[in-house]
């Protein structure tokens, strides 16, 4: 097993040590052979000696081949001392190498940013991309972000609770990915567009507080902050209002960029919190940007968007949520009387507002939740608004309305959007840049070639007909 990284050799001045990684570059000076060596930690340069054993092997090294080095590390003369590497002070005087796997030329540079180079071969050869320094630090980032997450939300008392990938449909707006089931022919599970119907069912089981890094589908087109599949910080409690769920979340931003942004300034603590009247008519959008600087990569403007509308007429016409149905609908005048609420449901529901707030930060949605409708007769009132017929509505969501009915805590959540926060995080133009494998505009995987054609038998034993193959 390989036993220590590049960035540890510091200690190991005048020891002997073993390292494994990628020749970075190779630079023969006639009696001596330089060659980089690099791993995921970082880069050291090494000597090999006319005399040393390993000089005729050293003569075949090429960029990018894996091998195993044996040697001794040595202080290097202070006049030769590389200040742009870490291990700038040192070297290894190499005794042995030996070649793990040969490497043709790449198809792309990778000592460069990227940015310049064609998205969509960078995308066909993402293996060697994500060999790139900036997207092996975003990579690192990504984890170390998710990392304190998780430890930060165990720490208040949440639990990590997965949740199914293959269920049905739960409504957040967009297209459901479906799959085909082979024992039940002719029925599909959904690809859950986001865990919440399961997390307002975790709160019925008693859980209290849940999270989850949730992997949500949804069938749309994508954009540079939007994928098919991508990564929700899903979290649900009990027993709390709306000032306790932006408090919380306020609060783990906060100290997010304390511990993992140090050099990046928030604009204002507290996040400013703004109605979505005062938004549209203050700033034209439900998503203001107010940063004060909009060229300071540094600055967050994070703020909360409150009291939406429960609803929304899209350009067919028809009725939508402008949340999901699952959000408390309110009145105006913030009081909460059933009686009126059912009647703007079925007479003016365009009046109501609802329990809705959104997380922004630079001008994007990061995050969006509500406090949920306990109360069975409101829910289904909601459902019969957006046009369910009633007798449906037990085959749609009966698992839901059937909870319901053995005692559900008041309860509400909020779901940030890792891949969007992460983008900002690291001023990156698009949240393909923070994915490992992410897709492309049209939706596509390609370096795996995905979506693909499957053959005859898996369609027949799933029942399926491919209407017309091209
Ligand atoms: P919502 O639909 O607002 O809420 O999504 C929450 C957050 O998820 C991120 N997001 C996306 N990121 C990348 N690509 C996409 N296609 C995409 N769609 C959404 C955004 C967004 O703010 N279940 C509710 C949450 C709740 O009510 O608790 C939900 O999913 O950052």
């Amino acid at each position: 097993m390989k036993k220590i990284f590049i960035s540890e050799t510091l200690s190991k001045i005048g020891k002997k040590i073993e390292l494994f990684g990628w020749v970075n570059s190779v630079r023969s000076h006639g009696k001596l052979i330089f060659f980089d060596l690099r791993d995921r930690s970082g880069i050291i340069q090494c000597v090999v000696l006319k005399n040393a054993s390993a000089f005729e092997k050293s003569l075949k090294l090429r960029e990018e081949m894996v091998i195993r080095v044996r040697g001794k590390i040595q202080k290097r003369d202070e006049k030769l001392f590389n200040p742009k590497i870490l291990t700038g002070e040192i070297e290894v005087i190499v005794e042995d190498i030996q070649i793990l796997s040969e490497a043709k030329t790449l198809p792309i540079p990778i000592d460069s940013d990227g940015y310049e180079i064609n998205e969509e071969i960078r995308l066909k050869y993402r293996y060697l991309d994500l060999k790139r320094e900036r997207l092996q630090k975003n990579l690192v980032n990504r984890h170390r972000l998710i990392l304190f997450i998780r430890n930060w939300l165990s720490q208040r008392g949440f639990i990590e609770v997965e949740t199914p990938i293959l269920t049905k449909s739960t409504p957040e707006g967009a297209r459901d990915y479906l799959v085909p089931s082979r024992l039940h022919k002719g029925k599909f599970y959904a690809l859950p567009q986001s865990p919440q119907q399961y997390k307002q069912l975790l709160m019925v089981s008693g859980i209290e507080r849940y999270f989850q890094i949730a992997r949500c589908f949804r069938d749309e087109d994508p954009r540079g902050d939007r994928q098919p599949e991508f990564t929700q910080l899903d979290i649900e409690m009990s027993f709390i209002e709306k000032e306790d769920i932006l408090k919380l979340i306020e609060k783990l931003f906060i100290e997010i960029v304390e511990k993992l942004y140090p050099q990046k300034k928030i604009t204002s603590i507290p996040f400013p919190r703004l109605t979505y009247q005062e938004a549209i008519e203050k700033f034209k959008s439900d998503k203001p940007d107010l940063r004060k600087n909009k060229n300071d990569l540094n600055e967050l403007a994070f703020c909360f968007v409150v009291d939406f509308p429960m609803f929304e007429i899209l350009e067919d016409g028809n009725l939508n949520p402008m949340h999901h149905p699952f959000t408390q609908p309110k009145l105006k005048n913030d009081e909460f009387n059933k009686e009126i609420v059912i009647d703007k449901l079925r007479n003016e529901p365009l009046s109501l507002l609802s329990e809705q707030y959104d997380f922004v930060c630079n001008g994007y949605e990061i995050g969006g939740g509500s406090i949920r409708t306990i109360d069975k007769e409101i829910l289904i009132e909601v459902f019969k608004t957006l046009g369910h017929k009633e007798k449906d509505l037990y085959q749609k969501f009966g698992h839901l309305l059937e909870a319901f009915d053995y005692g559900v805590p008041p309860h509400g959540g909020i779901a940030p959007g890792i891949d969007r926060i992460l983008m900002i995080l690291e001023n990156e133009p698009n949240i393909r840049e923070v994915i490992a494998f992410p897709k492309t505009g049209e939706g596509r995987d390609l370096m795996m070639n995905s979506p693909s054609e499957v053959n005859d038998i898996q369609l027949k034993e799933l029942g399926i007909e491919i209407e017309n193959k091209n």
